[in-house]
């Protein structure tokens, strides 16, 4: 197996023909070390695991199994699209699981941030060893771990400590023994993007925005309710649709909605109508340590507002987040 240390002369991976020969050494390495044993995958449809995905795809086949775990806490239609993707064109074995009601009801009452990551976290693990318990003959976990991921675990060894608790899959129960195979360990995010697309997966999905694991989880700030979750789902895919629209999206590194448990006055139909603001936090930056505030066209803005204040039930304002990090962090939990 690989070591977990990138060596010095490893070439970085900026080209097509660079991605492909990775590709080719990755399936021959894959298919040594797995035999013909079965390969389970936790698939979020980010980034990372994407292309895990899309690699053992075509070192294996049918041997990957795929699980999409539905938090419940996803982006419009994203599940769907992971489904239409993978199931549909890439042929994938996918088991989809919609664990909803699961985390939502988990998390019923919960305001503490860090309680509500520790939460989703420990319940998509046991969501997940579910699935594996029903499985048989499967021996090998894939993940999609890249190398700043190393990087950060061997900081945390050190004792350094992080601001946020990250979720990712890791730390399965006790009874769940799996081998670890994990083809794109030593590359940074860039060239995950460029064997992402040798691999022929679509331009929006290698280059989507970072998306956090506890999801819109912890952008409808303070206990969660269905109601303004929804609100939020309905806002934040406004809010993509326009950036789209008007070629934002590939200019702002992120850029979401968040939507806090407060109400204000307002006024529909000519009567007092309650409503949530949908805050608007639209940021660049290159490491996400720190980030700046990306200029927004105000005809945007003002398109963005009258789609959300007029589309999406329960909100009647729309407000824009002006703080850098520091010292706000992108996240506002
Ligand atoms: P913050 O809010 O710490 O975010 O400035 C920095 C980057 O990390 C993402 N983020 C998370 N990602 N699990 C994740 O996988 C988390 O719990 C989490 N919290 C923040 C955030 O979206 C940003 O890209």
């Amino acid at each position: 197996m690989t070591s977990n240390v990138r060596p010095e002369n490893m070439e970085r991976i900026t080209t097509k023909a660079l991605a492909d020969a990775f590709i080719e050494e990755q399936i021959a390495e894959v298919r040594a070390q797995v035999g013909d044993k079965k390969v389970l995958l936790a698939l979020s449809g980010g980034v990372d695991s994407s292309v895990v995905a899309a690699l053992l795809i075509k070192a294996i086949g049918k041997q990957l199994v795929c699980v999409h775990v539905n938090h419940g806490l996803m982006r419009k239609n994203e599940s769907e699209n992971v489904i239409k993707l993978f199931e549909g064109e890439l042929d994938a074995n996918l088991i989809y699981v919609d664990a909803t009601d699961r985390f939502l009801d988990l998390l019923a009452g919960v305001s503490d941030p860090e309680k509500k990551r520790k939460i989703i976290g420990k319940e998509f693990i046991e969501v997940f060893a579910d699935e594996a318990r029903k499985l048989e003959g499967v021996s090998y976990l894939a993940q999609g771990t890249i190398y700043p991921d190393i990087l950060e675990s061997i900081k945390q060894a050190e004792g350094k400590k992080a601001v946020k608790s990250h979720h990712n899959v890791g730390g399965l129960p006790e009874d769940l023994k799996f081998q670890l195979v994990e083809p794109i360990k030593l590359l940074f995010k860039d060239e995950v993007r460029v064997v992402g697309e040798a691999l022929g997966l679509p331009h929006e999905m290698v280059y989507r925005q970072p998306f956090p694991g506890p999801g819109l989880g912890v952008r409808c700030l303070g206990a969660i309710t269905r109601d303004r979750l929804h609100a939020l789902r309905e806002a934040d895919a406004i809010l993509r649709e326009e950036f789209d629209k008007n070629g934002l999206a590939g200019k702002v590194w992120q850029y979401f909605v968040v939507v806090p448990d407060i109400k204000s006055v307002g006024v529909k139909d000519e009567s007092r109508y309650e409503g949530w603001p949908a805050i608007i936090r639209a940021v660049n930056t290159t490491d996400a340590m720190s980030a700046t505030i990306e200029e927004i066209p105000y005809s945007v803005l003002h398109k963005i507002t009258d789609r959300i204040t007029n589309e999406v039930e329960g909100i009647n304002r729309v407000l824009m987040d002006l703080t850098p990090k520091p010292v706000g962090t992108i996240e506002w939990e």
